[in-house]
């Protein structure tokens, strides 16, 4: 199969963006990549999603991340779209998707089953308009299917050429454990890497339940709402402004909007607050900045998705870029006094 069928027309150039291996793999993935949630596809089509992709990849962004169900599968069909007519080399993207959730209500149209995963693969491909994805990611556990069936499933897709990689998103370490002993039982390849929640007021699965995986399986991360779906760049301190996401999705960020007004989401955005106080004063920077900084210098972190509905959102959180390195271990302490989320750590009982 040829790698790709259009003229390239726009080289990849990295403009100075820092490159991770994604967790133990050699696959290099950029500090900041982007993704399609709710956005590409969703509240953004036609033209203006090519001018998030466009200027992202222009930045050094070159992966992309999405999913079978976002906006109902026309966040592939959009991307898939927009790759082709930017005349974006194949080998110069990285580009994953996730299956779970299906797009009709069949019994085998979702889940984790081998029906759905092969099947599902096949689906996203021909969305996209590609051979294949780089990673692809079960994006979430499946309880009601045996765990070799979904590791055997996910190694065909791999030894077809389909996908190089398989991952989890909000799996538990105990699930990824199993997976891990179940691909290292039968010679298979094991997953490699969590699509996980992580910002600075979410904090306890991806700082301590996983740490085991880190340090044994030097499991990679590809982190999601890093800004917590913006409640971080202070927009939300005063209310919810029109056109901003929980405007646009009231009804299935219910819970989230109701939180706002109780005593714990005033505790939160009085603790925004004070971050862009000490972002403006410190680090001559936005809050925004220190919150995708925070999640980037984190060890742990292979690579932050960004989320954008517009291009300007993407230049302005690459900013985040310069405030890594300022972000030493006495600014950190005065975040972690501001936020005090840091989960407690297991004991080691003095050891
Ligand atoms: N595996 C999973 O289960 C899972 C779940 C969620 C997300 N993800 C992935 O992670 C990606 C990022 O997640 P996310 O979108 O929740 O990330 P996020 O960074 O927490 O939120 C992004 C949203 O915040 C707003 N925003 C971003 N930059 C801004 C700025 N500088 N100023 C003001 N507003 C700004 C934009 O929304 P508005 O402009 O519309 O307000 C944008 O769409 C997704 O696209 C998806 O690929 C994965």
């Amino acid at each position: 199969m040829p790698l790709q069928s259009w003229p390239v027309t726009r080289e990849f150039d990295p403009k100075g963006m820092p490159f991770r291996r994604l967790g133990g793999t050699g696959l290099r993935v950029p500090v900041f990549s982007l993704g399609g949630w709710l956005t590409l596809g969703g509240t953004v089509t036609g033209d203006p999603v090519k001018e998030i992709i466009k200027t992202a990849f222009d930045a050094g962004i070159n992966m992309f991340d999405t999913a079978e169900a976002y906006a109902a599968g026309k966040s592939e069909l959009e991307m898939g779209r927009v790759i082709k007519e930017l005349g974006l080399r194949r080998t110069d993207l990285v580009i994953t998707t996730k299956l779970f959730w299906g797009l009709r209500k069949g019994p085998n149209d979702h889940g984790l089953s081998r029906k759905h995963i092969i099947e599902g693969t096949y689906e996203s491909l021909e969305r996209l308009g590609l051979d294949y994805v780089d990673v692809i990611f079960a994006h979430r556990p499946d309880k009601t299917v045996p765990m070799e069936e979904i590791v055997r499933a996910f190694n065909y897709v791999i030894e077809k050429g389909q996908a190089f990689y398989w991952a989890t998103s909000e799996w538990s370490a105990r699930d990824i454990e199993e997976a891990y002993h179940i691909a290292d039982k039968l010679n298979l390849i094991p997953p490699i890497a969590e699509q996980c929640k992580h910002h600075l007021f979410h904090r306890q699965r991806p700082e301590v339940e996983y740490k085991p995986l880190y340090e044994k399986y030097h499991y990679g991360t590809t982190i999601w709402s890093a800004l917590a779906g913006g409640i971080l760049t202070g927009k939300y301190n005063n209310g919810i402004p029109p056109g901003t996401r929980f405007d646009d999705h009231k009804e299935f960020f219910k819970g989230v909007i109701n939180s706002f007004n109780d005593e714990s989401g005033k505790e939160q955005f009085d603790k925004v607050r004070k971050l862009s106080e000490l972002a403006e004063k410190e680090l001559g920077c936005k809050v925004a900045h220190l919150a995708l900084a925070w999640v980037a210098q984190n060890p742990n972190t292979s690579t932050v998705i960004l989320g954008a509905s517009r291009p300007e959102q993407i230049t302005e959180n690459l900013k985040a870029l310069e405030v890594i390195p300022k972000l030493t271990p006495e600014v950190l302490k005065k975040i972690e006094e501001i936020v005090g989320t840091a989960p407690e750590q297991e004991s080691t009982w003095g050891r």
